[in-house]
């Protein structure tokens, strides 16, 4: 009994803890890359799901392989994501594998890279194109205030076939390709990364040695530094001959928004990440809720003139996120000992609901059995047929009983007045300890053996098992209607040693005469 209310109990309170969890979106990223710009969108992912205590994220990083993305985004498909967030290395490449997850009912957020297909949800980005041609009408501009002829810019393009590359190229030559006096010298891949470009700019630095270069113009910040240390190491230019462009301006530690103000690059062009963004509109998605199929981020060009501001502030944001962080950390932690305290406080309403059930049972058990005693004291031995012992023997026939009493009966009584007699005398005599059967057989005109066997066959019980009943009873109702001592009661009933009265009281009703005192 007390095992199963204590599984019972545990039951309950595992169901109790378990239906506070909530259903939870199982989000994919698959990011091409893996990078500092990539860092901080990851970041900005993960912030924006802090605010959603139902989202759960699964990143997956390709490193610029159009295989291994294909098989990021399959795994995660059959992983059971429920949306798909993907910025796909190339256009073409990896547009089937977004389609089967489209196509399989998965929702599909590109972002920042196109893909050639129509299968998507939603797009979100910056306009590459538009940054190639401010980026382009900037350096027509500057070339312009430093009084070259004809300025020479090297291009060091993005990976072919990702569409930021092909954007930022075409914007960049559509916004010079009626400027006079600007000549592109070279078009290099760089292929987004800091090391190709500096390869490809060495290159065709051997290639080219007598070109002169005032501009280069990388497709991204890390490419413009790339070949910005092939130029310092060629030691054909001097560093502070030619200027250099990129895109990507990021904020913080060796970012291009840093890199501008400490003038190792002339301007960049905020590349925003909007990681929580992405979030929120996935989250939108998921939920039904509304949103917008394609979403233009706001961007901005970084020169000489803001990029101190912008640095300022934004680290002011960094820090802000830090202390956010912090705060997530904190409250995490908070809700984690809330969590447990729940399941403690549900524990402790248990232990004491299971307590107070067991102090209720105990209680009753111990009325019922006070109020058969107390029954028995009422209806006691003395009435045929209700007698313990009789009940004791149920199937011993009365008949059969009463056949055994002697012929020489004397008296020929009817039987219960024989009993209310015999019940008279023993209650008007009990109170003598000296008091012997042959004292009642003589009362009742009978001899002693006469006396044991009527009242045996009448009640089951002997007289001076009867005797001792009528006295302990009295002794009972005695104890809970006076305030006399047990030892007190014990002589008034006739019995001449107290502890004989107790051990005798204790074998009749299952307690010591003190508990009769502290129950009633
Ligand atoms: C980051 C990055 C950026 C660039 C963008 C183009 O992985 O290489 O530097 O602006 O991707 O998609």
């Amino acid at each position: 009994m007390r095992q199963r209310f204590f599984y019972l109990f545990v039951l309950a309170t595992l169901l109790v803890s378990c239906s506070g969890g909530k259903v939870k979106y199982r989000i994919g990223i698959s990011q091409c890359s893996e990078d500092i710009w990539r860092d901080k969108q990851n970041a900005e992912l993960r912030m924006g799901a802090y605010f959603h205590d139902n989202v759960e994220l699964k990143f997956a990083a390709a490193y610029d392989s159009d295989e291994r993305q294909v098989q990021q985004i399959d795994s995660l498909m059959n992983d059971g994501i429920d949306l798909l967030i993907v910025a796909p290395n190339q256009v073409q490449t990896i547009s089937p594998a977004i389609d089967r997850a489209y196509d399989k009912g998965i929702p599909v957020i590109v972002f920042e890279r196109k893909t050639s297909s129509q299968k998507y949800t939603a797009f979100i980005s910056a306009d590459n194109y538009e940054m190639g041609r401010v980026m382009g009408e900037y350096i027509v501009e500057k070339l312009k205030s430093l009084k070259i002829e004809e300025g020479h810019v090297l291009e060091i393009k993005g990976l072919e076939g990702s569409s930021p590359a092909i954007e930022r190229h075409n914007g960049f030559m559509d916004a010079i390709k009626d400027a006079p006096g600007i000549k592109v010298v070279g078009s290099l891949q760089g292929d987004w990364t800091e090391p190709t470009a500096y390869e490809s700019t060495k290159q065709w630095l051997l290639n080219n040695k007598d070109v002169r270069v005032d501009l280069v113009f990388g497709a991204n910040d890390r490419t413009a530094m790339g070949a910005r240390k092939a130029l310092a190491n060629s030691k054909l230019y001097t560093l502070n001959s030619t200027l250099y462009c990129g895109i990507d301006g990021l904020p913080g530690e060796n970012g291009g928004i840093q890199l501008v103000r400490d003038s190792l690059l002339d301007a960049s062009y905020i590349y925003p990440t909007h990681g929580d963004q992405i979030i929120e509109l996935a989250v939108n998605i998921l939920e039904g809720k509304p949103y917008e199929k394609e979403t233009m981020l706001m961007s901005a060009l970084v020169t000489r003139d803001n990029a101190k501001v912008l640095l300022m502030q934004s680290e002011e944001l960094m820090r802000q996120a830090d202390r956010l962080d912090l705060l997530h950390d904190k409250a995490d932690n908070y809700l984690h000992k809330l969590d447990v305290q729940r399941v403690v406080n549900w524990l402790a309403i248990g232990v004491i609901i299971l307590l107070l059930v067991a102090i209720v049972l105990f209680y009753l058990y111990h009325l019922s059995k006070v109020n058969i005693r107390r029954e028995r004291v009422v209806n006691n031995l003395w009435n045929l047929g209700s007698t313990e012992s009789i009940e004791l023997t149920e199937n011993t026939e009365k008949p059969t009983a009463i056949a055994d009493i002697p012929e020489e009966d004397p008296k020929k009584e009817t039987e219960p007045l024989f009993i209310t007699r015999f019940r008279e005398v023993v209650e008007r005599r009990m109170t003598n300890s000296e008091l012997s059967v042959e004292d009642l057989a003589a009362e009742m005109n009978l001899s002693r053996v006469q006396l044991y066997r009527k009242v045996k066959a009448l009640t089951g019980s002997s007289p001076v098992e009867l005797l001792r009943i009528a006295r302990l009873n009295r002794a009972y109702q005695m104890l809970l209607t006076t305030d006399k001592n047990v030892s007190e009661v014990a002589y008034d009933v006739g019995f001449s040693a107290p502890a004989y009265f107790t051990k005798c009281f204790k074998d009749e009703f299952g307690m010591v005469p003190g508990e009769v005192r502290k129950s009633s």
